[in-house]
């Protein structure tokens, strides 16, 4: 049976200039970047270059990219740099990074403030300005770009524009958008989170990437490495990987992403005539397709399609395996639309044969379900 993945959103499958980078640096790049001989210089020039490719993707200096473990760590370090007496703004929406991190933190007697959450799953300017205002300082908003989920594009721009004229500070989560929507979509902020793997580079690496003078507070203590602020051998392959990838993210990733729009219509379209619903309106991202089906609940939708050969989702990778509905699908539309979602998301290796095998396999899928 081919198969047919359709769930970039839960990851993406390395690309061959990522593997090609890291099986090079594999070679001569496995020293202790930290070292001072040739071994450990030859690994801290693929950092070194790594950094460049990921701070010039985010848009900021090299110097300003504090690599990660990934988008999880990124969103909890940036979050992290509000301690009790200031204020962290953000929304049910947001990906469980940072949603239990805003809870921790506020078990840990820092005031967050929950915006509410509008049935279109976008942040409303009025009410993010209220709470802005009303916010002790120092004050953090934490949005993200692209959803994780719906695919819906949040007003990254108008807030950033909103938030600093406010003197307040502003983490966009752009681990969906980066590669995958033009940069000025989620450009302007003071950090910004990356995940290598959503933008075809390895796992287990991501980045917080930030403004001068914008950098996390360390949660973790034990040595020099990135600035300090989070000490611990770097992984130079997996860099090598990330930085590969990161410049193909940033040289036509928005453009690859946007000519998958007709096939994302196609797949909407073919599951709209199975009697399904769309959820999100635009703007949003080309890619991404969420869906209500009545007539069968999202888990059993996409076991059903896993034994036709079809990956898709039914939440977020990280809520996947427990019967949990999506939380941010719940705050938009309610728990019995989070049971009965549907992810379905392209990427740069979906092609029209796919979108063909998943309209098929859904047919069948719905038709059994009717019986
Ligand atoms: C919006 C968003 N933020 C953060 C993350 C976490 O990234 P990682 O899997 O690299 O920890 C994800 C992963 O799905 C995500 O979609």
């Amino acid at each position: 049976m081919t198969l047919v993945y359709l769930d970039h959103n839960a990851t993406t499958p390395l690309c061959s200039a990522a593997a090609d980078a890291m099986a090079r640096a594999r070679e001569d790049g496995w020293g202790n970047p930290s070292s001072v001989h040739r071994a450990g210089r030859a690994a801290r020039r693929y950092l070194d270059d790594a950094r460049a490719e990921v701070a010039a993707l985010a848009g900021v200096s090299d110097r300003d990219v504090v690599f990660t473990s990934g988008g999880t760590e990124a969103n909890n370090l940036a979050l992290r740099r509000i301690e009790r007496g200031g204020t962290l703004v953000t929304s049910a929406l947001e990906h469980p990074s940072v949603v239990a991190t805003a809870r921790a933190m506020e078990a840990d007697g820092v005031t967050v403030v929950w915006l509410p959450v509008p049935a279109d799953g976008r942040l409303l300017e009025a009410e993010v300005g209220a709470a802005l205002r009303r916010a002790a300082r120092p004050c953090l908003l934490s949005m993200h770009a692209a959803h994780h989920e719906t695919g819906a594009l949040q007003p990254v721009t108008e807030l950033v524009a909103l938030a600093h004229a406010l003197g307040a500070e502003v983490h966009v989560d752009a681990v969906q958008a980066a590669g995958r929507v033009p940069p000025e979509s989620w450009r302007g902020a003071d950090s910004v989170a990356l995940a290598s793997h959503k933008l075809r580079g390895p796992k287990g690496i991501g980045a917080l990437a930030h403004l001068p003078g914008k950098g996390p507070r360390p949660v973790l203590w034990g040595g020099p490495q990135e600035r300090g602020l989070r000490p611990g051998t770097q992984d130079a392959i997996a860099a090598a990987g990330f930085g590969a990838a990161a410049r193909r993210a940033r040289e036509g990733g928005s453009a690859r992403y946007q000519a998958l729009a007709p096939l994302r219509d196609a797949a909407e379209a073919a599951a709209l005539a199975l009697g399904a619903r769309r959820t999100t309106p635009a703007p949003r991202a080309p890619h991404v397709a969420h869906l209500l089906v009545d007539a069968i609940s999202g888990d059993a939708l996409v076991a059903a399609l896993d034994l036709e050969g079809v990956c898709v989702s039914s939440g977020s990778a990280c809520a996947a395996g427990t019967a949990e509905p999506s939380p941010a699908i719940t705050a938009m539309l309610g728990a019995d639309a989070a049971a009965h979602s549907l992810r379905v998301s392209l990427g740069e290796t979906t092609t029209p044969e796919d979108i063909d095998a998943f309209a098929a396999a859904l047919a069948r899928v719905v038709a059994r379900s009717l019986k």
